[in-house]
Parts: structure tokens; sequence; C-alpha cells
């Protein structure tokens, strides 16, 4: 569902380097795949590229048999609103909605008719069990129901490919472990695939398959 072909990255500037040498990676149809790696690794620099947010200079990064760097800016906006959810370390609720609301954006933006948005709002909300919350704004709620949140925002529309940065960096251990219990069936009834990004041992655990990012490049953690 998802390749990447000998990917390669450098950021210009003072401080120059290549921070992604020869990545490549494959994401199968109903996998759940965890990416490890140092802080400065250039984990959330390869999520970019699979999102489309930024290019490589060098290999590719296809989706379903499209190469996004043969797209256009507004394709690949299209391509990664449609097709892909994010969850990330901060959570990025808009506070001006409700959970509801904010958990809805996906639907609207793919102008799902109202009461179709509405049942699927409903029932994500009580899998990820935060339908007493529905109406009320991201002030009000914790961090872990805010995550649990920001996973219903990210998988309501069914996307091909969810993909999260450090999701539980910012929760206790418990709410952590909760949230990625939760991420991991919630791809798997609901997304085609997904990326985890993550630092911690036990987070990566959780996935079907655990890659680790060095100045190396990446490869399948062993033993
Ligand atoms: N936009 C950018 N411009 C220049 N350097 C960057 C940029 N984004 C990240 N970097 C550098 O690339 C390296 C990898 O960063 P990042 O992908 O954020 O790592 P990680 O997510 O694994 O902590 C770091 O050295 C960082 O300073
Ligand atoms: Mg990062």
């Amino acid at each position: 569902m998802l390749t990447l072909n000998a990917v390669t990255k450098s950021y210009a500037g003072p401080r120059a380097r290549q921070v992604l040498r020869d990545v490549s990676l494959s994401v199968g149809d109903g996998e759940f795949v965890a990416i490890m790696g140092e802080s400065g690794a250039g984990k959330s620099t390869l999520l970019n590229l699979i999102a489309g947010l930024d290019l490589p200079d060098a290999g590719s990064v296809v989706l379903d048999g499209t190469d996004l760097s043969a797209l256009d800016d507004n394709a690949r906006t299209r391509l990664r609103r449609h097709r892909m959810g994010f969850v990330f370390q901060a959570i990025h609720l808009l506070p001006h909605l409700t959970v509801s609301q904010n958990v809805r954006l996906p639907l609207d933006i793919a102008e799902m008719p109202r009461d179709q948005a509405n049942r699927r709002v409903g029932a994500i909300l009580e899998a990820v069990g935060i339908l007493k919350l529905a109406n009320d704004f991201p002030r009000s709620i914790s961090g872990g129901e805010a995550q649990r949140a920001a996973i219903a925002r990210a998988l309501v529309h069914e996307p091909q490919l969810m993909l999260a940065d450090e999701p539980t960096g910012n929760l206790d251990r418990e709410a952590a472990a909760q949230v990625l219990t939760l991420l991991r069936e919630q791809v798997k009834q609901r997304a085609g695939g997904g990326i985890l990004v993550t630092h911690s041992g036990s987070a990566a655990r959780t996935a079907d398959r655990v890659y680790v990012l060095t100045q190396d490049g990446l490869a399948v953690q062993t033993g």
C-alpha cells in the first residue's frame, strides 16, 4: 500500500547534513508499523515525506501506485486530506470547536451528507470511549481524552494511511497504554494501515513490525 524506495533527504543551511539516507520501507494492507529512533534521527522528517508535506531529494514515496513527487501541491493536499489521518504529540484540537465538531472535520472536508456524518462521528466517539464528551470543548477534557478525540479525528474518514508522531509523548503511563491499545485497534478497523513514530520501546511493541531509524538508514529491529 505504501512503499518508500531509497529516500534521501537533506536540509540546507548552516547545520546542513543528510537526515535520511537510502530509507526504504513498505507498509502492507492492514499493517501497523512502528518506527523508533533517537531524538533528531529524522522520524518527523520521514513522516513529513510520507504525508507529502515535503518531497525527498532522491528516491520515491509511493501510495497505492501514486508517486507523491509526481503530483502538484493541490493534488498532494487532496490526497493527504482524503486518504491520510494524523495524530500528533501536541494534539491540535481546535479550541473553539466541541469534541464532536473537531472529530467531524475530515467528513466536512469530504462533504459527507449530514446524517451519515452524524452516525460516523457517534460511532467512533463511542468506540474510543468519549461519547459523553461529544459536546465538551477541548479545554475541559484531560490529555488522554483529547488524544482519544484526536485518534477519532484521524480515523473517522477511514483513511488509507494513519500517521502518528509520538502520540503518547505527553501522557502518563496508564493513559499512554490505553491510547496505544485504542490506536492499534482503530487502525485495524478503520484504516488501510498505520505508522507509529515513537522513541518508546513499549509503544513500539504494540506494532506488527518495528523499524529503527539511525544515521545509517532504516533497519528492521531484530532481537
Ligand atoms: N525544516 C528543517 N530545516 C533544517 N533542519 C531541520 C528541519 N527539520 C528538521 N531538521 C533537522 O533534521 C534532523 C531530524 O529532525 P526530525 O526529523 O525532527 O527528528 P526526530 O523527529 O527524529 O526527532 C534534526 O537534526 C533537525 O534539527
Ligand atoms: Mg520528531
